[in-house]
């Protein structure tokens, strides 16, 4: 006959399923609780620098900040000539939508690293319609172009035609030297 305190054959199941429960939450939990405390490494990633030298003119490259794609492109002289001629009643976004300038309109020049620096166009590439990247040196444009619903962006990353209602976002950035960037 079984004594009484031993635990019954239905109790030890129990017991025995309570403490792998109890392990499995516990070691479930350590994934969330690690994410929540960034290492030195995705503290570093707060901000970036970018060596633009090898850019040519006419050239873009896209390079990755806190996950999202950013666009940095080296503009032609006739590409920024076309951008200061489209005149602001022709935008549909005329706020520069720019970090470094905020609340500024969207001239070429407030879309750009400044005046002495009008050739270099940095962005964040997700479209404002939905997310997608946009595709570089296409559209009706000559800048970007949105695949995912066809919006078109001028060479300033101005939204010029499409469903997207605003133009790319600017993140914070300054040219630490004339070859380098830091963005964030
Ligand atoms: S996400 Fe770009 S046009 Fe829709």
């Amino acid at each position: 006959m079984a004594n009484a305190d031993e635990p019954t054959r239905r109790n030890f199941l129990y017991v025995a399923t309570g403490t792998v429960g109890a392990i499995g939450a516990a070691s479930l939990a350590w994934p969330f609780i690690d994410q929540m405390n960034p290492d030195a490494s995705t503290r570093a990633l707060a901000s970036i620098e970018v060596d633009v030298s090898s850019i040519e003119e006419g050239q873009a490259i896209t390079v990755k900040w806190r996950g999202k794609p950013v666009f940095i492109r080296n503009r032609t002289n006739k590409e920024v000539e076309e951008g200061k001629e489209v005149p602001l009643a022709d935008l549909r976004d005329t706020d520069a939508r720019n970090k470094n300038h905020e609340g500024e309109k969207a001239t070429d020049v407030n879309r750009s690293a400044g005046a002495d620096k009008e050739n270099w166009i940095v962005m964040i590439g997700s479209c404002t319609h939905l997310g997608c990247v946009p595709v570089g040196t296409a559209g009706d444009f000559g800048g970007w172009f949105c695949p995912c619903h066809g919006s078109h962006y001028d060479t300033a990353g101005r939204i010029r035609k499409g469903p997207a209602p605003e133009n790319l976002a600017i993140p914070i950035y300054n040219f630490l030297s004339d070859t380098k960037i830091q963005i964030g």
